[in-house]
């Protein structure tokens, strides 16, 4: 609550960490320690996981397992390793839908994990996105990450379809940074009947808010269209029940929050809806096919995909690509969403409440994430009036790494599985030095 009185104290930080009952977490995590400011002496304070996730320790363990599996067994590791390489992607399921959706069926899992986030995108388009004349239009954000925009725009061209004409586009109103909810439903109400999919992000990257997935996918399935959401900023921030939202599909990477190292393989979700409905088009690889029939090579010429997400996977898995993803999926299932969830409120009011303790307008800034707690993840998103590079090279200078977006928005994101209320009092100590 702005103005409401605030413990600035470090005591008062060190205090609140020693009662987190997930403060044993952070010291299962690599900090990594600066060379560009001269600080390697001690690990920085990384408020940067919504970019790229901190290195579980546990995954030099795992990736050498697999190693080691290799030179010991190389082909008969497909079933013999500890983990069999034949059905790894499987280790994955019920982690990865505890993530998003919640437990899901075995004979029709709603959650794989494979490719990256806009490769993903691009399969579910090619399935989701099925254009007629009368209803060809893809809903995004004006502010949408440039990676969705252009993977919405090759599926346009691909279909022949002008961009002026498929695109639709959502914004903040006049003034304001933030999508309003009544917006989308009422641009659904007046212009759905024209719109094939809706493509919104769990939380955008830029301004940090989390939009109401449940009640944007019943707008658009009022209207007849496909709800598809990219997770990226929600994956591991947020707890979310896409199977009960009904949301249609939803893809995600996996070095964000979810901490599996940079081009980490990524997420996907399809509704089990969709996932029964063997004769949806899509693009078809040997490692979506039914594993009943897809050794049957010579036999078999036509495509039988399995039942669930995993009937969109079109090569085998990259078994060292995806062994940082279990390590870090196993922290996941330890510390549970729910409570993770819960750290991650705290926490971020937290920071918030140190940054606006006495009103921020007059030091120069502005947090542009919303301030309802269904209404964020981690992340809050400053924007700086003042000085905002000085700002951002201040905290740099200090150990503090966190990211600047041009022309003046410095991001910060307690991750609640390794950030500690003192790393954001220290950060909230130097972003004022300069005010
Ligand atoms: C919201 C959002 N969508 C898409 C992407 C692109 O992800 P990838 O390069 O893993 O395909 C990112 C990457 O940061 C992102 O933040």
């Amino acid at each position: 609550v702005p103005g409401h009185a605030i413990d600035t104290s470090e005591e008062f930080a060190r205090h609140r960490d020693s009662i987190d009952p997930l403060r044993g977490f952070r010291e299962r995590f690599e900090f990594p320690r600066l060379r560009r400011t001269g600080l390697e002496t001690r690990p920085a304070i990384y408020l940067a996981g919504n970019s790229l996730g901190l290195m579980p320790k546990s995954v030099r363990e795992i990736v050498n397992e697999e190693l080691d599996d290799w030179a010991a067994l190389a082909v008969d590791a497909h079933f013999d390793a500890r983990r069999p390489w034949y059905s790894y992607h499987e280790i994955f399921r019920d982690p990865g839908a505890r993530l998003v959706c919640g437990e899901s069926h075995p004979d029709c899992p709603e959650v794989v994990m494979m490719n990256s986030l806009t490769l993903n995108l691009h399969l579910m388009l090619t399935t989701f996105y099925r254009p007629t004349k009368d209803r060809h239009r893809i809903l995004i954000e004006s502010h949408c990450f440039p990676s969705d925009r252009y993977a919405v725009q090759s599926h346009l061209g691909a279909r022949g379809i002008e961009q002026s004409q498929g695109i639709v586009e959502i914004a903040p109103r006049p003034g304001d940074h933030l999508i309003r909810t009544d917006d989308v439903e009422e641009l659904l109400a007046r212009e759905g009947e024209s719109i094939a999919v809706v493509l919104l992000p769990g939380v955008n990257f830029f301004t940090g808010q989390a939009f109401d997935i449940e009640r944007i996918t019943r707008a658009a399935h009022a209207q007849g269209c496909i709800a598809g959401w990219d997770l990226a900023h929600a994956a591991g921030n947020l707890t979310m029940r896409l199977h009960d939202w009904n949301a249609d599909f939803a893809v995600w990477c996996s070095y964000k929050y979810l901490n599996a190292g940079p081009g980490a393989v990524a997420g996907c979700f399809v509704h089990e809806k969709h996932g029964r409905n063997l004769d949806l088009p899509r693009f078809a690889g040997w490692w979506g096919n039914d594993p009943a029939t897809r050794f049957n090579m010579l036999e078999e010429r036509v495509f039988r995909p399995r039942a669930g997400a995993d009937g969109w996977q079109i090569s085998n898995p990259p078994i060292f690509a995806m062994a940082p993803l279990k390590a870090s999926l196993d922290i996941f299932d330890e510390a549970t969403m729910p409570a993770l969830r819960a750290k991650s409120l705290e926490v971020t009011t937290y920071l918030r409440g140190l940054l606006e303790r006495d009103n921020a307008d007059n030091r120069g800034f502005e947090i542009t994430t919303p301030r309802e707690p269904n209404r964020h993840g981690c992340q809050l998103s400053i924007l700086v009036h003042d000085r905002p590079r000085e700002r951002f090279q201040a905290l740099l200078d200090a150990g503090v790494v966190c990211d600047f977006r041009a022309p003046n928005v410095i991001r910060a994101a307690p991750a609640p599985l390794y950030n500690s209320f003192h790393d954001c009092w220290t950060f909230a100590r130097v972003f004022d030095s300069l005010a």
